[in-house]
């Protein structure tokens, strides 16, 4: 079993899609502590959305039904647990649902061209206060070793975030657009990623 998780793990590397953002480089120091606030106010409401939130869920592993389209939110249905590993190698695997695509029907479900999945469990989003999200996501050992620049390339080249924006008929995309969020997170970044108080 241990071998299969571990195939199956490395078949689920992120595929990267090419650049379709611009990163503006914005001048450390340019933007004001309170400017950089209200930019992390934004990247708040997208990292907190249904679209983001359901998948970063902690260690139970159970992804997340919520937003207007499920009514109301409450655990992934069928008992889905995607395990250490994920991807649900342990139990039933995401992708035996969850294609290349999304559905073309409302309450299918939605897909992207990658490995359907959930984050580490340390990039816990979901009913985490702003404060405990922004602290998250500007510390290296829980974040994957990335910088503010590599979090904003990682909104770039990841597919799966992609999907937010896009997210099939019936859902509602997460606020502002890809290119405004990526925009918010540089300036957050050079205002020194200011965190409001917990
Ligand atoms: C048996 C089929 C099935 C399996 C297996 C499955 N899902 Fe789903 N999933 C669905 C369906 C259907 C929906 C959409 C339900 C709706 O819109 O009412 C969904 C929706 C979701 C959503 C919510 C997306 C949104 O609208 O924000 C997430 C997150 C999710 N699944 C994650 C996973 C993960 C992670 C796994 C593997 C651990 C997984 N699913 C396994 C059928 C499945
Ligand atoms: C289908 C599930 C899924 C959805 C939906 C999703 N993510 Fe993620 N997210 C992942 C996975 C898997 C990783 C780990 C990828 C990696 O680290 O290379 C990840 C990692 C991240 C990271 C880097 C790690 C960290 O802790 O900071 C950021 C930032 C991120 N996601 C932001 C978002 C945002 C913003 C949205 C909504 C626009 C979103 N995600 C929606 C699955 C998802």
């Amino acid at each position: 079993m241990k071998k299969l998780v571990l195939a199956l793990t490395l078949m689920a590397g992120m595929a990267e899609a090419e650049s379709v953002v611009v990163i503006l480089e914005i001048t450390e120091g340019s933007v004001s502590r309170e400017e950089g606030l209200a930019h992390w106010g934004r990247i708040y409401e997208v990292a907190s959305h249904p679209r983001c939130s359901n998948c970063h869920v902690g260690a139970s592993g159970v992804p997340m039904w919520s937003g207007p389209s499920y009514g109301e939110a409450g655990p992934h249905g069928m008992n889905v647990v995607a395990g250490e590993s994920r991807i649900g190698a342990e139990t039933l695997l995401c992708s035996t649902c969850h294609g290349q695509a999304n559905s073309l029907l409302p309450h299918g479900p939605p897909g992207v061209a990658d490995v359907w999945q959930l984050p580490p469990a340390e990039a816990e989003w979901f009913g985490k206060s702003s404060a405990y999200i922004c602290a998250q996501i500007q510390d290296p050992e829980r974040n994957g070793d990335r910088s503010i620049r590599d979090i904003a390339e990682h909104l770039d080249h990841d597919l799966i975030l992609h999907w937010a924006w896009a997210p099939g008929p019936g859902r509602e995309p997460a606020p502002y657009s890809l290119q405004e969020t990526v925009n918010a997170i540089m300036a957050w970044g050079a205002a020194g990623a200011p965190c409001p108080e917990g």
